[in-house]
C-alpha cells in the first residue's frame, strides 16, 4: 500500500492545493524568467577555469534526469491535486534549468555540440530510481534535496566569482537558485503540514532520508564518483555542508532538532551520507 493512502484526508488535500495556488501565484508574478531575454549571453567568459564548466556539466546532468523524476513522482500523487499540479509547474521550471546550463556550456564554448549530445546519451542510458516508494518519503526527500540544490547553486556562484567571473553564468545561477529556494519553501510547508497530521510517520521518513541522503542521479554516470569529488574539493557540497547548512536549518524550520530523529540506528552507505 502506498503510505500516502492514509494521509489522503480531504482537509490535507485542500490545504495542499491552497499551498500550491499560493506558490503558483507568486511564481507567475515574481519568478518567471526567459532563457532568451534575461541572460546576458554576450557576456560569457570562455576563459573561465575549466573546473567550473565540469561542475556546471554535473549539475546539468542532474537536471537532465527530469523525465525520470516526473514519470515516477506523478503516479505517487495522482490523487493529490496540489502535489500533482505542483509537479507540472515544477517540471516546467526544472526544464529551464537544464536548458540554461546547457546553453551556457555551448555559448561559452566550454563544450561542443558533440559533447552535449554525448552527455544526453549518457544520462539516458540509466534510469533514476526514486529513493523512496512512498509519496510522503519523496516529499521529505524533495524538501532536503531542493535545499541542498539551492545551496549547490549558491556555492557554485561563489566559485565562479573566485575563478574569474562570468556575468552570463552568474545570472543563470542566480535565477536557478531563486527557483530552487521556492521549490524548497513549498515542500517545507507541505512537510510541516504532515508533521501536524502524522508526526510519527513524517519523522520516520525524515530520518530515513537524512541518514541515507544522496544527491540524485550523479552516481548513474560512469564518472559520477570523480564528479562528486570535484564538487567536494571546491567546497560546494560535502557531508559537513549537508549537515550544517541543509539538515540543521531544514529541521529548525520544521521546529525539530537532531534529538527528534535519534530514535534508531540507520545504515549509512551513501556516497554523500551524513556522519552524525
Ligand atoms: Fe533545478
Ligand atoms: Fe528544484
Amino acid at each position: 500500500m502506498n503510505s500516502f493512502t492514509k494521509h489522503e484526508d480531504p482537509i490535507i488535500l485542500e490545504r495542499t492545493y491552497r499551498l500550491f495556488r499560493e506558490y503558483f501565484k507568486l511564481a507567475e508574478k515574481k519568478r518567471r524568467w526567459s532563457l532568451d531575454e534575461d541572460i546576458p549571453w554576450d557576456q560569457c567568459n570562455p576563459a573561465l577555469h575549466g573546473v567550473v564548466a565540469d561542475v556546471v556539466e554535473t549539475f546539468c546532468s542532474v537536471e537532465l534526469y527530469l523525465p525520470d523524476y516526473l514519470s515516477k513522482l506523478i503516479p505517487q500523487v495522482r490523487t493529490n491535486r496540489g502535489r500533482a499540479w505542483f509537479l507540472a509547474n515544477w517540471g516546467y521550471e526544472e526544464s529551464k534549468h537544464s536548458m540554461a546550463l546547457s546553453d551556457w556550456l555551448l555559448k561559452s564554448r566550454q563544450r561542443t555540440d558533440e559533447q552535449m549530445t554525448d552527455l544526453d546519451a549518457r544520462v539516458s542510458a540509466n534510469e533514476f530510481i526514486l529513493p523512496s516508494d512512498s509519496a510522503l518519503g519523496m516529499l521529505c526527500y524533495a524538501m532536503m534535496q531542493e535545499l541542498a540544490t539551492w545551496l549547490n547553486y549558491v556555492q557554485l556562484r561563489r566559485v565562479v566569482k573566485d575563478k574569474g567571473g562570468d556575468p552570463a553564468l552568474d545570472t543563470v545561477l542566480r535565477l536557478i537558485s531563486v527557483d530552487e529556494r521556492a521549490h524548497y519553501d513549498f515542500f517545507r510547508k507541505v512537510v510541516s503540514m504532515y508533521l501536524e497530521h502524522d508526526r510519527e510517520a513524517t519523522i520516520q521518513h525524515l530520518r530515513d532520508i537524512i541518514y541515507n541522503f544522496q544527491m540524485p542521479a550523479v552516481d548513474l554516470l560512469s564518472d559520477g564518483r570523480q564528479r562528486v569529488e570535484r564538487v567536494r574539493a571546491l567546497k560546494i557540497f560535502d557531508e559537513e555542508i549537508f549537515y550544517f547548512q541543509v539538515v540543521e536549518p531544514a529541521l529548525a524550520a520544521l521546529g525539530l532538532t537532531k534529538a527528534d530523529l535519534k530514535q534508531r540506528k540507520f545504515k549509512r552507505d551513501a556516497s554523500l551520507a551524513v556522519a552524525f
